[in-house]
């Protein structure tokens, strides 16, 4: 029997109207709850937990900086873990002498990454470019600045009068439109040339599309023109690798399958595998430098920047990534994850598309294959299936909105990278049976 904890208490949450169980503990892709329920964390919440629960190697790696020193501030002290953490990562990430500048979210460091587009800019004598240009049906935090970026409707709303909206270009998304990647590198263009390219500091973008759409892979010829718009007029290129980086689309970085070097790359999520909050800002050695040379320092900074626990458990996470060769694990199961999602889903009536990369996949659920229309928002249907699947054991991630930015229903699938493919056949099984019992078999 599963117990739950009613909303009772002292706490209170984003989703207010569902009890949740109360975890003692987790291990491997599995966490326990207090009654002893198991249940396969088969996302990882929003695709966190890249190397698994338990892992004691990075508990150890914590406990011992924390014990040696908790704490210092990044403006006053350097410490060993954050110098060899970014001497590492400089071997991963797609550009050329990059420099990292460390903070504890997601939102944080795409609000790092505008800022720094911005600084780099009028460091190079451009400072009428502040706008950055993005990308509808996206998602890059919940920060102000960050959801000025975004495109997610019903997110937003509430704040636009709070908010910077900055101009948004369609994203490639085969199942609905039909364009190529230049015809979308092209609206960008268009974009940047309606604005003045004088007055565009960045374009920031998910290599892979995160949780509004929902792993929608885009057309091999959008990186490459994409990167072709922004070297014309001088704008800069921001990947937000924040859900997909980090090794969870089977290469280390979701740009590095068409081997594009961005300007700015940000990620979070499975940096520190969930044992820290934590994120980069990477950039170019020489656009750091034009800012120490042209206005003294960069403008931005936070208590908990390069936090010296944060960096050792993301050295500690990055060793067990390299040791077990998760990214390779990542890229051939993630082949087999995306055959078995779509031989027990592909053909149901109810399935518009089965997508993804690596250990992520999205399975996007429409009224109907051949209108594609989605089921209307109030039917709740990615809640629906993910409640169902959630009952029987098995936590997967769920959004809603990819087809009109209200309606659109998206289960996700990102389980650690530390899955077996006997783990990958259960889960399977369980979100069919959960897709059967919320919509029927459809036979
Ligand atoms: C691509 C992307 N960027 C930024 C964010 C914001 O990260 P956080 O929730 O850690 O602030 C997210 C979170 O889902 C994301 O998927």
């Amino acid at each position: 029997m599963t117990t739950y904890k009613h909303p009772h208490g002292h706490v209170f949450y984003r989703k207010m109207n569902h009890a949740r169980p109360k975890i003692a503990y987790g291990e491997g892709i599995y966490l326990f709850d207090e009654s002893g329920k198991r249940y396969i964390d088969g996302s990882g919440g929003p695709l966190v937990v890249n190397v698994g629960h338990g892992r004691s190697e990075i508990v150890a790696a914590m406990a011992e900086q924390a014990q040696k020193a908790a704490y210092v501030h990044a403006i006053m002290f350097t410490n060993e873990a954050t110098e060899q953490l970014s001497d590492e990562l400089a071997e991963l990430v797609p550009i050329d002498n990059p420099r990292f500048f460390y903070l504890s979210s997601g939102s944080e460091v795409v609000e790092g990454a505008i800022k720094l587009a911005r600084q780099i800019q009028q460091a190079r004598g451009q400072a009428t470019r502040d706008i950055i240009t993005c990308r509808s049906l996206s998602y890059h935090g919940m920060t102000l600045g960050a959801l000025g970026v975004s495109g997610r409707p019903g997110l937003r709303t509430p704040y636009m009068g709070m908010m910077v909206n900055m101009p948004h270009v369609r994203p490639p998304y085969p199942y609905r439109f039909e364009a190529s990647g230049e015809e979308l590198a092209g609206r960008l263009e268009e974009s940047i040339m309606a604005y003045g390219a004088e007055t565009v500091a960045a374009f920031i973008a998910e290599p892979i599309s995160g949780a509004s759409l929902g792993a929608v892979v885009p057309p091999d010829d959008y990186w490459p023109a994409v990167r072709r718009v922004c070297d014309k007029y001088g704008v800069l290129l921001i990947a937000d690798e924040v859900l997909v980086g980090m090794g969870r689309t089977g290469k280390w970085w979701g740009i590095n399958h068409w081997n594009i070097e961005p300007d700015i790359l940000v990620t979070s999520k499975g940096l520190a595998g969930g044992y820290f909050p934590f994120g980069f800002v990477a950039a170019k050695h020489s656009d750091v430098e034009t800012i120490r040379q042209n206005l003294g320092d960069w403008n931005h900074g936070g208590t908990f920047s390069h936090h010296p626990v944060g960096c050792a458990a993301a050295l500690a996470t990055l060793h067990i990534m390299q040791k077990e060769r998760l990214v390779e694990n990542s890229a051939t199961l993630g082949v087999k994850l995306g055959e078995m999602l779509q031989d027990a889903l592909g053909h149901h009536p109810n399935v518009g598309e089965v997508r993804g990369r690596g250990l992520f996949w999205g399975v996007e659920f429409v009224q109907d294959k051949a209108s594609k229309d989605p089921f209307p928002a109030a039917r709740h249907l990615a809640w629906d299936i993910w409640q169902k699947a959630f009952d029987k054991g098995l936590a997967v991630y769920y959004s809603q909105g990819c087809a009109d930015g209200q309606n659109g229903d998206v289960i996700m699938v990102g389980p650690p990278l530390i899955v077996t493919e006997v783990q990958l056949v259960e889960m399977v099984a369980i979100l069919t049976e959960a897709v059967h019992e919320a919509l029927g078999k459809g036979a």
